[in-house]
């Protein structure tokens, strides 16, 4: 008799998801699902709107990445201004990504991930968080809550307050950055860029010895998506889309955001309210991408900052090709907070960076703007149509664990279908599955629109539909 095995909740992943495992008459892995369970509507709720409220609006869509939306939406609103940010409007919201970007890697790698990496994937559950790794592994353990705290202090000191920051605004920011202030900064990434390069060098002797992991976390050929300067560099907060192939082809180039409707397709499952973008050129679902960390450094020709080039170049030998394994979305994320602290450091030295004019004002000047910035996570695309007194008749959000959705979903029955054995879900095997996810580091409070972290659940379902093994957890 078939069979279904359910995780639900997922632990450790940022809101709440369920798998779904179904097994054939000889036990073996069939198929499996990553299920988002939960819906808002969060689009809806913009209609009718003034379109200048909607930076922070937006900004509640998510209580894990609201600076990224802050961004995506403000980049909207300046395409309907049909305006150009002055240049330290933009690099002062170039520091605030920055900012999100190494806190939410901080967040991902040590808090969620790292229990793992150090205990290993067969290590008893009630010992996987990051305060058990305070006793046993001190240095990694406070090493990611000052990171963490770092970016965290970034985004406080740029936009005021640390959840749901509104200096975002259309046109620019709203105040200009102080000497005091960057001074502050300045003084703390040396500490930072210390705690990232050990934790880095530690990672590159020890992520060899999950060669199975690797090997299985969804590994497989998919195309990989994101935005890159007019050279070609590793962007977060401007630039345009670059599709690039699993043999590391570049298959399109300077793609325009406001044209996305052209190159990305938005497919809809029954198992998910998450939808499941594609590239439209190859089709549904051939033309599955992922996008975020591994993504960025699979499509950039160089991260143009010396320490994350020369790490970069490194990450690049694990293929000749496109890095494939999304296990290596970890290894990624600590090169991007090299990246973004090399980054940070050069913009609070330019000598621009204190000019009073941050922002451009003007009346709308277009129905229809497109936004788009790199979250952490990815892409995070905002796209708004306004009526003729500024108010929101339409939008559309493409978040970034949207994009990952098909490759997420393929991942999930990869791995099932190498480590799960038999019809008794067994605490190595679940870890497994649930880690294939955490690689992406998905936003659920994103994708379903809810706030707050809620749990997740992997079920054993037997083909005629009953549940053959269930675990929940908070
Ligand atoms: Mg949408
Ligand atoms: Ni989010």
């Amino acid at each position: 008799m078939a069979r279904v095995i359910t995780i639900d909740p997922v632990t450790r992943i940022e809101g709440h998801a369920k798998i779904t495992i179904q097994l054939d008459d000889e036990g073996m892995v069939e198929d499996a699902r990553f299920h988002v369970t939960q819906y808002r509507g969060f689009e809806k709720l913009c209609e009718g709107r003034p379109f200048s409220e909607m930076p922070s609006l937006m900004a509640r869509t998510c209580g894990i990445c609201p600076v990224s939306h802050l961004i995506a939406s403000a980049k909207a609103c300046d395409a309907l201004l049909a305006v150009r940010v002055p240049r330290t409007g933009q690099l002062l919201r170039k520091l605030l990504n920055y900012g999100q970007i190494i806190q939410s890697h901080a967040l991902s790698f040590f808090h969620l991930s790292s229990p793992d990496l150090l205990l290993g994937m067969d290590a008893p559950p009630e010992k996987r968080h990051l305060f058990a790794l305070v006793e046993s592994h001190p240095t990694i353990a406070r090493d990611g809550i000052a990171l963490r705290k770092f970016g965290q202090q970034v985004i406080e000191r740029l936009a005021g307050k640390r959840i749901h920051p509104a200096w975002c605004v259309p046109g620019g920011v709203s105040e200009p950055l102080d000497a005091e202030r960057r001074d502050a900064i300045l003084a703390e990434i040396p500490k930072a860029m210390a705690i990232a390069t050990r934790t880095l060098e530690w990672y590159k002797k020890t992520f060899r010895n999950f060669s199975e992991e690797i090997a299985t976390f969804a590994n497989f050929p998919s195309l990989f998506m994101g935005l890159v300067d007019e050279d070609g560099n590793l962007e977060f907060t401007d630039g345009k889309v670059r599709v690039v192939d699993s043999a590391g082809n570049v298959i399109a180039d300077q793609l325009d955001i406001a044209d996305y409707q052209e190159f990305i397709g938005e497919a809809v499952e029954p198992y998910s309210y998450l939808k499941s973008p594609y590239y439209k050129p190859m089709g549904y679902p051939d033309g599955m991408y992922r996008v975020g960390p591994l993504a960025r450094l699979n499509i950039a020709d160089r991260c143009n900052t010396p320490r994350a080039d020369e790490e970069w170049a490194e990450f690049r030998e694990l293929d000749r090709r496109a890095v494939l394994s999304s296990f290596h979305y970890h290894y990624a994320r600590l090169i991007e907070i090299i990246a973004c602290l090399e980054r940070m450091e050069k913009i609070l030295r330019d000598p621009d960076i204190l000019d009073p004019h941050v922002r451009a004002h003007a009346e709308p000047n277009e129905f229809e703007g497109v936004g788009v910035s790199e979250a952490p996570r990815g892409m995070l695309l905002h796209h708004y149509r306004i009526d003729r007194n500024g108010l929101v008749t339409w939008a559309n959000l493409i978040i970034a664990t949207g994009h990952n959705n098909l490759a997420m979903n393929r991942g999930v029955l990869q791995a099932a279908k190498h480590f799960i054995r038999g019809e008794k879900i067994e605490e190595g095997m679940l870890n497994r599955v649930e880690a294939v996810i955490r690689c992406y580091d998905p936003c659920l409070s994103c994708s379903t629109h809810a706030i707050g972290q809620m749990p997740l659940e992997i079920e054993l379902v037997a083909r005629d539909g009953s549940v053959l093994d269930r675990v929940r957890r908070d």
